[in-house]
This record gives C-alpha cells, sequence and structure tokens, in this order.
C-alpha cells in the first residue's frame, strides 16, 4: 500500500447531500436553457502530496490519463448508474475521460474497513439495464495498483437527466476505492488505447442527446473553506465569476490532436503586479481537477517560494509555510495571454497535521521537475473555467467565492458560443518544451535553493513543442486511430 507521509487532519470533511438545482430560465422564449446542473462537494484529502505524486508518475509513463486516488478525493458529485438505480458519489476528474465504478466482491472493496464504500459499489446482476461490452477496461498505475475489468453500457443519471446506454467500466479487480467520472476528451479514454474508437463519454453523451448544445462545460469549484461547488454541463453561470469570460486555445498534444486541457501560461505575478515573478514564457499547464497541488516549473517555483517565505523539504517532498500565510491579503497572478487569475495567499495554505500543538502549514505549489506542468485545485478554485472541447478553447475569468445568486446561460454551438466570452486576440499557441532532467521526487538535493535547479525545470523557449510523453501518446492515439 501507499506511503502516507503527511499526517492527517481534516482539511474540511463536509459530505453535503447533493440536489439538482432548478434553472432560472434564460432563453428568449421563456422555456428552461439545455444545461445540466450539479451541485459538487468537497472531501478533505488526507495527503495531497502523494496523491498527486501517484498521479504524475502515471502521467509521466502512461499513454492513458488515469485516476489514481482512493480516499483521498477532493471534489465529487453523486449520480446513479442501473435500474433500479445504484448510488455512486464520484471523483469528477478533468484529467481522464472514463466513467468507472468498483464492485463489491473484489479484494479491495471487500476488506473489512469496507473502503468502496464511501464511493459506492456496482452489481450488474442487480440491475435490469446493464449491458455488457468488452473485457477490455483497464486503468492501470505505474506503482502496480490499478483497475481492470468490463466495459458495459447502463443508465445513468444525474442533474436531472438519464442518459441510457453509457459506456462505463466496471473494476472487478480493483487498487482504487473511488469511482471517478472522467471528462475530458474521448480520445483520451482507456479503450483507445485498446485499438477501439473513441465512445461517447458523459460530456459527449449530453450532446449526442441534447442535453446541452455542444461539448462544453463549466467548473466551479469555489472557496478552500466552502464545502460546495458546481458542475455545469452546456452552460455558464455569469454569478460565479467577476468581469467577464476570456478565451485561450487550448494547446494540442500532436498537431491537431486535441487530448488535454492545456493551456499556454505566459506569466506569473504577485499582489496585483502581472508578470512581477516571471514574465513572457509560454509554459504548457496542464487543467486538471484530480490534481490537489500545482506543478510549475522548478526556477518560477523557486520564485515564488522566496516571494512567500516558503521552506521545500526534500525528504517528505512538501514545502511548508507558517499557517500565519493564511492572514496575508496577497495574492499570486498567473497570467494566460490576456486574462489573469489571482489566487489568494489564503488559498495557498493548506494545514497539514499539528506538531506539539502548533498546526503546520504546506504550500499549495510544488515543484514539477521534468514532467508538466500542473494546474490542480489550488489554482482552479480562484478561476471560473469554461472547458470548451468543440472549440478546443478553455475561458477563464476571476471566480466569486461563495456566490449564492445564478444567472445560467447555455453555450451554443458555434465558434462564439460561450455567453461573455471573447477570444484573447494573439494568444500564445505554442508552449516551452520540458526538458527531461531528473526528476525532484523522492527528495534529492535537486531542488531547494541552488541556482543549479534551473537545470531540470522547463525552460520558456520560442520553439514549438510538447514533452516526450504526450508526443509518445499522441504516437498512440494516431497509430489507434
Ligand atoms: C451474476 O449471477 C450469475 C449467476 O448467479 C453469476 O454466474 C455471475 O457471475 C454473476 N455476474 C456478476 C457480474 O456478478
Ligand atoms: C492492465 O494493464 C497493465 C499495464 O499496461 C498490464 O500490466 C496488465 O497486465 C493489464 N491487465 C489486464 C488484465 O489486461
Ligand atoms: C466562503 O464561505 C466559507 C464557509 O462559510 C467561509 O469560511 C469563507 O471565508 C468564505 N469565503 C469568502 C471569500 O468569503
Amino acid at each position: 500500500m501507499r506511503t502516507q507521509q503527511l499526517a492527517v487532519t481534516a482539511f474540511a470533511c463536509l459530505l453535503g447531500s447533493t440536489t439538482a438545482i432548478s434553472l432560472a430560465g434564460s432563453r428568449r422564449d421563456g422555456s428552461a436553457p439545455r444545461v445540466v446542473q450539479h451541485d459538487i462537494q468537497r472531501r478533505h484529502v488526507a495527503d495531497p502530496i502523494q496523491h498527486d505524486r501517484n498521479r504524475q508518475r502515471t502521467k509521466k509513463r502512461d499513454t492513458v490519463e488515469v485516476e489514481l486516488d482512493n480516499e483521498q478525493t477532493l471534489y465529487f458529485m453523486d449520480i446513479s448508474i442501473g435500474t433500479p438505480p445504484q448510488d455512486f458519489r464520484m471523483h469528477i476528474d478533468t484529467g481522464s475521460s472514463d466513467l468507472w465504478v468498483n464492485v463489491d466482491d473484489s479484494r479491495l472493496c471487500e476488506m473489512r474497513s469496507d473502503p468502496c464504500d464511501a464511493s459506492g459499489t456496482y452489481s450488474a446482476n442487480s440491475s435490469d439495464t446493464y449491458h455488457y461490452l468488452n473485457s477490455d477496461f483497464n486503468i492501470s498505475y505505474v506503482d502496480g495498483s490499478g483497475s481492470y475489468g468490463d466495459y458495459a453500457e447502463e443508465t445513468v443519471r444525474f442533474g436531472g437527466i438519464t442518459l441510457k446506454n453509457q459506456q462505463f467500466g466496471i473494476g472487478y479487480v480493483s487498487g482504487v476505492m473511488q469511482g471517478i467520472i472522467g471528462i475530458g476528451y474521448p480520445v483520451n479514454e482507456v479503450a483507445v488505447t485498446y485499438g477501439y474508437d473513441p465512445y461517447p463519454n458523459i460530456p459527449a453523451n449530453l450532446l449526442e442527446h441534447d442535453h446541452i448544445n455542444t461539448n462544453a462545460y463549466s467548473l466551479w469549484l469555489n472557496d478552500l473553506d466552502a464545502s460546495q461547488g458546481s458542475i455545469l454541463f452546456g452552460g455558464v453561470n455569469t454569478e460565479k465569476y467577476t468581469g467577464s469570460l476570456q478565451s485561450v486555445p487550448i494547446i494540442p498534444v500532436y498537431h491537431d490532436i486535441y487530448a488535454e486541457f492545456t493551456i499556454a501560461l505566459t506569466a506569473l505575478g504577485a499582489n496585483g503586479e502581472n508578470g512581477a515573478l516571471i514574465d513572457n514564457v509560454a509554459i504548457g499547464a496542464l487543467l486538471d481537477s484530480g490534481s490537489s497541488l500545482m506543478y510549475l516549473p522548478n526556477d518560477i517555483t523557486q520564485s515564488v517560494y522566496n516571494a512567500v517565505g516558503a521552506q521545500y523539504d526534500s525528504s517528505s517532498g512538501a514545502a511548508f509555510v507558517p499557517c500565519s500565510l493564511a492572514d496575508e491579503p496577497g495574492t499570486l497572478d498567473f497570467t494566460f495571454s490576456a486574462p489573469t487569475i489571482r489566487v489568494p495567499l489564503n488559498e495557498l495554505v493548506l494545514p497539514a497535521y499539528t506538531q506539539d500543538n502548533e498546526p503546520v502549514c504546506i504550500f499549495g505549489i510544488l515543484p514539477a521537475g521534468s514532467s508538466t506542468p500542473v494546474l490542480g485545485d489550488t489554482f482552479l478554485r480562484s478561476a471560473y473555467v469554461v472547458y470548451d472541447m468543440s472549440n478546443n478553447e478553455i475561458s477563464l475569468a476571476q471566480t466569486r467565492f461563495n456566490s449564492t445568486e445564478d444567472d445560467i446561460q447555455e453555450i451554443t454551438q458555434g465558434s462564439n458560443g460561450v455567453p461573455d466570452a471573447t477570444q484573447v486576440q494573439s494568444a500564445v499557441t505554442s508552449v516551452a518544451q520540458v526538458s527531461d532532467g531528473a526528476r525532484i521526487e523522492g527528495g534529492v538535493g535537486s531542488f531547494g535553493g541552488s541556482s543549479s535547479s534551473s537545470d531540470n525545470a522547463a525552460q520558456a523557449t520560442a520553439a514549438p513543442g510538447y514533452n516526450l510523453a504526450l508526443l509518445g501518446a499522441a504516437g498512440m492515439m494516431i497509430a489507434a486511430f
């Protein structure tokens, strides 16, 4: 089993109930907008660093995005599968593309502690709408754990809608306690590496069945201290952000193959001064709701640590800050060609454990080493993000924490379909090559103040390119078509 490096304290163990929200109509004819909204809940993460480390290892080596986690989940939503309905609490993951669930008699789920209970387990024999497809479902992890079994079709319900014949995975052999709802590009599905055509995953199937107009959704995670956010398929809730949305292109993994939500981070500033820490760069960064933390190039991470007084501890792989940093008024400001998202310092200070009755806090940014930079939940909470797979664009605005108002507008077809969004002119579309140097993990002294740490960092260059792992992935996908 995986080792725990940080002791556990609750971040916020808030398991609220889920309700589908009734929507205020915003179509001209007065009918309800064609959107599907669902609350999402936040749950504590026992050890965000270990959680992310496992994910990243797999991401770096495998061609298929897999979700690695057990109970250390952050954002999840309730769905039901089958007839009569069986209930699940699923981890929402923009970094993978399959929906899959556990069964109750796998070795893992049979353990006395009932590790799979919180998320739910599926019984094909108890459902009238189960339909077997094949036995090529296999999500695997580099550390040897994983989940495999069958692909099947079922009736899936959430947010007040019913999707019939939704393809999903069943983990008859599983090392992962939590069911996942992967909402990325279909080309990233496990099935594709097994030579199948991409199938309509949840967002694509919502489109196919006219529940939404276009393959796009918005994710509002809300404040670190809040228990609920929401996911809105096919729409934008203009009350959940300030200013207006700005759209930047998603960076393809290879030529015109779009497989992941990577966009170009072009500057990093502080306290309202854009670019104060680093400017005129082009760093490909993955928007990943399944990552708890952010991972930035080593040299940039070091300048952030210098700015906030964080101490990187190579033995635990964590960066420590005084918990009082959360009371400081500053922000870190992330620019993507034009839109800038200001992340308040208190969103970056995570209580980790208690030592001698004093709380110990870790910082929400870690060095990426040679792997792809990731903007995980410590970034995403401060942004309202529209993931538009139909147009291969991301629209961003500064989130409005704790907003209780709703103004839901549907996303329409076409290149300007995201309401209240403008396309950024001359947005950066090519990103730096990520060097394939040694990784930081495991606590070698390659990070922590020496200027040579930048040897391993992603360097901003004018050359277009992508990291080798992703090019490998693209090769696999081309082969599969
Ligand atoms: C369903 O039940 C049959 C007969 O009782 C059994 O052989 C089969 O393994 C069960 N299938 C699953 C998926 O549990
Ligand atoms: C699943 O995939 C992993 C990694 O590719 C492989 O080692 C394993 O044998 C596969 N399992 C099955 C049942 O196909
Ligand atoms: C949002 O609500 C939570 C929970 O009530 C509260 O702790 C937090 O301070 C609020 N955040 C803001 C920015 O007002």
